[in-house]
């Protein structure tokens, strides 16, 4: 996903569900947007492990839910690159090798990354050019890296890919 205007440090600590619950809990509207996504994509996955029909009901939920978005989507480890999953939003790059970019460097490195400004990103592979700033969350399951997912809410985000992945048969479908 990618953002226009971000909230200067908007970002709050959302780690799982019952993070939320002790009294010093992150409070304010982002936090509880991400608590009803939370519950939602609880919800929209139940029942369900394919990989390809969770990631385009995820990618679909998250990308009508958060304000001023203009790309939600999944990028899947096959032959060793990333491929272009399900997502919302114009066209993007089909392929993306390992370290290159915003996602191959999320990909490499295992970790999430915000990307205030995509402009200021060396390497920053841009699909859209309306796009200013990024965050790339790898999804890992059993330390195997299944792919990576693009928004711009790092806590919400990291909490929401962990429901995607307890709800999703990782060997199904796709990556
Ligand atoms: N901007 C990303 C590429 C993915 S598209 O934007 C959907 C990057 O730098 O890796």
């Amino acid at each position: 996903m990618k953002g226009g205007a971000r909230e200067a440090g908007e970002d709050r600590a959302l780690e799982s569900e019952d993070a939320l619950e002790p009294e010093d809990a992150p409070t304010g509207p982002k936090v509880d947007l991400y608590r009803g996504l939370l519950a939602d994509v609880e919800r929209l996955l139940e029942g369900e492990r394919d990989l390809l029909a969770n990631a385009a009901n995820t990618a679909s939920l998250i990308y009508h839910a958060l304000p001023e978005l203009n790309w939600a989507g999944f990028y899947l480890v096959r032959e060793g690159e990333l491929v272009v999953g399900p997502f919302q939003g114009k066209p993007a790059c089909t392929r993306i090798a390992f370290g290159k970019g915003v996602c191959g460097t999320a990909a490499a490195e295992g970790r999430t990354i915000v990307v205030e400004n995509v402009h200021e990103f060396p390497g920053h592979i841009a699909c859209d050019a309306a796009s200013n700033s990024e965050i790339v969350v790898p999804i890992i399951k059993q330390g195997r890296l299944i792919g990576r997912f693009d928004a711009d809410d790092r806590a919400g985000l990291e909490a929401l890919v962990e429901v995607f992945l307890a709800k999703t048969e990782v060997g199904s479908g796709g990556g």
